[in-house]
């Protein structure tokens, strides 16, 4: 098991040496290495057991530091970045040399986010270098939004959880990308497209697909806890079944049922995200065989938390 504190000097000394950390953000824990270190980027492909087509994103403390890693900003880029960093917004730019090819998986774009937790900022404002940090969990699992998910998981394979308590935003940073000043989401997540669009007008979606080279990452099974999920009428569902057998996962409702989590009692898509990861992981370690799901609201961030809930019940295709 890895230490747990709120050590910066530590972090930071460690972090140097190209060793792993795991950091607290708004969206969820990230498993961190200096980003212009490929030996200490290779690292966290091992720890996560991560292909090496999937890349990485690389965390920075502000809007002033993107130029020494990415160049052809476009105008909405950094409208966007104005207006929601820090925050759970990744924007994908033309990459600069200094970034290794292990970072980006070879693509000549990297992603780039400023996030939003005190603690964080206050350790990147303090190295001489950015951060590449995927979620902290192993390859395909649901991401941690506490230190503890982190330690349970890769607790031997990092060298110090930085505590920064739960996550805010509990789902991970939207990313957007652009072609000339066109932009596109390739992720949805804790930042609305209706956000977004408010600040550089409508966007283009681009989601999952495992052949679509701008984002190999988004595959269509992940977030997936190891128990079965399936997304349908719940109400329907249970009449059918032993109710003890299977866990529950509802947006609002109550169904009664003895392995349960209702992600937000009073339907707000902002506390049903930020619980989301937790509820997963919570069900996954009941005696159930089944967690039985509907989607919640396909609007802000409820679109973001039905595209997780589908891939989380999406089987692998191979
Ligand atoms: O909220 C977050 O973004 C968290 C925290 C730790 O910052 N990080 C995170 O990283 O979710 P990760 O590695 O679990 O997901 C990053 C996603 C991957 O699916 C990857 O394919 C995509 O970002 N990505 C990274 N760089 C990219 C690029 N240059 N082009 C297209 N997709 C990229
Ligand atoms: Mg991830």
């Amino acid at each position: 098991m890895a230490e747990i504190g709120k050590d910066i000097e530590k972090a930071k000394a460690l972090l140097k040496k190209g060793k792993l950390v795991a950091i607290p953000t708004e969206t969820v824990y990230g498993l961190a290495a200096n980003a212009t270190n490929a030996d200490a980027v290779a690292r966290i492909f091992e720890a996560k057991n991560r292909p090496s087509f999937d890349p990485l994103i690389v965390h920075v403390p502000d809007l002033q530091a993107v130029p020494r890693y990415a160049d052809n900003l476009p105008m909405k880029a950094l409208a966007l970045a104005t207006h929601f960093w820090p925050g759970p917004l990744t924007i994908l730019f033309k990459k600069k040399e200094i970034i290794p090819d292990i970072v980006t998986s070879g693509l000549d774009t990297v992603g780039i986010r400023c996030p939003h937790h005190p603690l964080t900022q206050h350790l990147l404002s303090e190295l001489t270098f950015p951060l590449a940090a995927p979620s902290a969990n192993p390859f395909g699992y649901v991401s941690p939004t506490t230190p503890e998910h982190v330690n349970e998981q890769l607790g031997d394979k990092v060298a110090y959880i930085l505590d920064g308590g739960p996550c805010t935003v509990g789902i991970e940073s939207t990313i957007v990308g652009f072609v000339e000043d066109k932009a596109t989401i390739f992720r949805l997540g804790g930042l609305s497209v209706e956000e977004i669009e408010r600040v550089i007008g409508s966007v283009s979606i681009m989601l999952h697909s495992s052949s679509n080279p701008q984002a190999p990452g988004q595959l269509k099974s992940h977030y997936a806890p190891k128990k079965r999920v399936i997304i349908g009428n719940i109400k329907a569902a249970l009449a059918g079944v032993s109710n003890d057998a299977v866990g529950v996962l509802s947006f609002q409702q109550d169904y009664h049922v003895h392995h349960q989590f209702i992600l937000s009692p009073q339907g707000n898509l902002t506390e049903a995200a930020k619980n989301l990861f937790q509820a997963l992981r919570s069900l996954d370690k009941m005696p159930v065989s089944t967690i039985l799901t509907d989607l919640v609201p396909d609007e802000g961030l409820g679109r973001a938390i039905n595209d997780r809930l589908r891939r989380a019940a999406a089987q692998d295709e191979a």
